[in-house]
């Protein structure tokens, strides 16, 4: 079975990769643009394997993407290539309306086009697999609530919005030309391999360098976590035995507050790594300024997946984050590089800014340059810590 994986230079879509890889029966091909977020190093495990190639290219190239669909004899195309990162798409939309909506739109062009030459048998078994995320259905209320594959999508970002535009391009390709697509909607991953922008990475890393841990607004807020490689082993299923024209939710059962993750990983810290003269690393907690629009729940049932699919996460909240930041403390040669030179932690997404096109969104991310300076905040959805407070003591997890 031939896998074309895209954004497998990611954090998500490495570890597709070498998740697929360990089976001798498949071939992968892993098609990426290197935006800041790409990273061959995360491959390494892989890069000489009989069964692995990788090719540099944009998902918006359409040309290119049937090239290597023809080249490579695809039976599976697992499409991860994204912009990610809900605080970079609040500084700069353009890139994530580029890459998440028309770059979906071009590779599902591309798709249709390569499915359509196939023979019968292979038309059949072709599976267009789209890679999407919980927070398309926007924000749940801290006492109760969970998201279905019914529900229906209320996006709150523009890179929610992005994402859940990129779904229902899909679903249409789905309904109008026969294209066989299954999708998925997983919350929010963390393990090895994830770029330090995110809350866990990004924690440990400021921990190890005795920086201020970021926390927004009173930490209230709460999310699903699931360990990276249950995502790939979901992902797995859901391209090679989900059924054409259904999605399928996928979460650990791991609902945290952010102060609670925050603090877990600091209490980890202490034990594995502790700071000079008995300070405690909780200790460089900060609580900043909150994020727009920032969802203040999500929570995943998966039973569709559970019971369809027989898919189960093995590995539980405290296991995982331990063996986090277990791979952080001695993985420096891959994380070391990043933060010298591609992303030194510093604060993004406060909406202080207007939005701007891609190319200048593209040089303020690279110099950490700030962009713009008119605001945009969001009034109806901006909450004050003292609001924030209020609300996490609503919190039952
Ligand atoms: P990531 O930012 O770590 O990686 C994205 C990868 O896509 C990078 O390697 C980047 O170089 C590549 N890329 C970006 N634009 C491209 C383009 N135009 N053409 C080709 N490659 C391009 O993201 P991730 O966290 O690994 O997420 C992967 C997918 O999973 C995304 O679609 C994301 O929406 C989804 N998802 C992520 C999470 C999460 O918690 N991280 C949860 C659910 C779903
Ligand atoms: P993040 O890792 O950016 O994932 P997402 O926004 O996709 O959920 O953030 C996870 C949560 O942590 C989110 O509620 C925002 C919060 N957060 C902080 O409190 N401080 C930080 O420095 C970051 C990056 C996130």
């Amino acid at each position: 079975m031939n896998f074309l994986v895209t954004g497998g230079a990611g954090f998500i879509g490495s570890a597709v990769c070498r998740h697929l890889c360990a089976n001798p029966a498949y071939r992968v091909t892993n098609l990426d643009k290197l935006t800041y977020a790409g990273n061959l190093a995360s491959l390494r495990p892989i890069e000489n394997a009989h069964n692995y190639r990788f090719e540099q290219a944009d998902i918006c190239d359409e040309r290119a993407v049937l090239e290597i669909l023809r080249r490579d004899d695809i039976d599976i195309v697992m499409n991860l290539a994204a912009e990610s990162h809900v605080d970079r798409s609040i500084d700069g939309p353009g890139a994530f309306i580029e890459t998440n909506i028309v770059g979906t739109y071009r590779i599902l062009n591309a798709a249709l086009e390569y499915w359509r030459g196939l023979s019968d048998e292979r038309k059949a078994g072709f599976r267009f697999h789209h890679v999407s995320t919980d927070e398309v259905f926007g924000d749940l209320p801290f006492d109760g609530g969970m998201f279905v594959e019914e529900t229906p999508y209320a996006p709150s970002s523009p890179y929610s919005a992005s994402k859940a535009a990129s779904d229902h391009l899909v679903r249409a390709w789905h309904e109008t030309y026969g294209l066989p697509v299954v999708l998925s909607n997983c919350s929010n991953n963390y393990g090895p391999y994830h770029f330090p922008e995110k809350l866990i990475p990004l924690v440990i890393l400021n921990a190890l360098d005795e920086k201020p841990l970021p926390v927004y607004g009173a930490g209230a807020n709460v999310r699903d976590w699931l360990f990276v490689e249950d995502h790939a082993r979901a992902l797995e299923l859901v391209a090679t035995r989900g059924r054409p024209g259904e999605s399928y939710n996928v979460g650990g059962n791991s609902e945290r507050t952010n102060l609670g993750v925050v603090e877990a990983i600091c209490d980890l810290l202490d034990l594995r790594r502790p700071r000079a003269g008995g300070k405690r690393h909780r200790e460089l907690i900060a609580f900043v300024t909150d994020r727009p629009g920032h969802d203040r729940r999500y929570a995943i049932d998966a039973s569709k997946i559970a019971r369809d699919l027989g898919w189960a996460p093995r590995e539980d909240f405290d296991s995982g984050l331990a063996r986090t930041v277990d791979w952080y403390l001695d993985n420096k040669w891959w994380w070391g590089p990043i933060r010298e030179q591609r992303y030194d932690g510093a604060r993004l997404g406060r909406a202080t800014a207007r939005p701007v096109e891609n190319a200048q969104v593209e040089n303020a991310l690279v110099g950490n340059a700030p962009i713009g300076n008119a605001p945009i905040g969001d009034a109806r959805t901006e909450r004050s810590p003292a609001e924030n407070a209020a609300e996490s003591r609503k919190v039952t997890t």
